[in-house]
């Protein structure tokens, strides 16, 4: 995932090799300690969580709609998180007049630290689940959905995610020994919630599930700002996704 073609390569063998595709969850996903970039020149956070994952559900969009319809929705979940609900306005304001964000986002000196980063990624990735919710493609006339998109956060888990951290305190293994017994899930029952997210009905098409209910996106999704700035981000998500893949372009245009 921090490389286009890979993403493109495992979407054409996806698309050549597998007749029909009734659920897509898009898990990878990391947090980096420090700054790096990727071949392509994008910091790796926003590679792996935001640009290719989103362009992999475009790709697999197209087999998507053709298995389904809006009679049985095939489903496409993004696997997102809370964090993205939190990010401050303050963080991503210098941003707004930017004439090309995403890049600026991306440069060593806009680094937010290894949360901070991981955050705005998801955020970024909660701007493309919902533009990719509404597109005519996948919306009918009718207003039904021809797949339904939303996304899920699957709580504080006890994964690997963390790995890059492994110089650790002993308070700090003290603290989050107790914090593991007391709020942290297993892997598998946050998996459990990927698993509900994909037999939601039409109700969940372009939002977060999180502990079994639907959560707003937080103010940078919710607010006027928050609007505007998902308008513009998505915009040139799509600019670079479609100078990576040209073959996009139908299906985000079509109804
Ligand atoms: N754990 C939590 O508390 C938590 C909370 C909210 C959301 N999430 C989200 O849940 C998803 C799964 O994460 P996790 O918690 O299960 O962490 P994890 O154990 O580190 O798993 C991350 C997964 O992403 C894959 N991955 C990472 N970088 C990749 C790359 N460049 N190319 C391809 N695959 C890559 C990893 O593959 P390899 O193992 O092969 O590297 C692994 O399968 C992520 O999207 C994460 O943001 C986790």
């Amino acid at each position: 995932m921090d490389d286009f073609s890979n993403v493109k390569a495992f979407a054409e063998k996806v698309n050549a090799d597998i007749p029909e595709l009734h659920a897509v969850i898009l898990n990878a996903g990391l947090m980096n300690r420090g700054w790096s970039t990727t071949r392509e020149g994008w910091e790796q956070t926003l590679q792996v969580n935001t640009i290719s994952t989103t362009l992999l559900a475009l790709l697999l969009l197209p087999k998507l709609l053709s298995s389904g319809g809006p009679k049985n929705p095939a489903h496409l979940n993004f696997i997102s998180s809370g964090t993205a609900r939190v990010v401050k306005p303050e963080k991503v304001r210098q941003f707004y007049d930017s004439p090309n964000a995403l890049q600026a986002m991306s440069s060593e000196k806009a680094w937010l630290g290894g949360m901070g980063h991981y955050a705005l990624s998801k955020l970024l990735l909660e701007y493309a689940m919902r533009h990719i919710a509404t597109l005519p493609s996948v919306v009918s006339a009718s207003g039904e959905p021809n797949v339904i998109v939303n996304s899920t956060c699957p709580g504080l888990c006890k994964t690997d995610l963390g790995r890059q951290y492994t110089d650790k305190s002993m308070l700090f293994r003290i603290l989050a020994w107790i914090v593991g017994v007391l709020i942290i899930r297993s892997a598998e029952a946050g998996s459990r919630l990927y698993v509900s997210a994909i037999t939601r009905g039409k109700a969940s098409q372009g939002k977060m599930w999180k502990d079994d209910r639907y959560v707003d996106g937080g103010e940078m999704v919710e607010s006027a700002q928050g609007k505007r700035f998902g308008e513009k981000v998505w915009k040139e998500m799509v600019d670079v996704m479609e100078s990576i893949e040209p073959r996009i372009r139908p299906t985000l245009s079509e109804s």
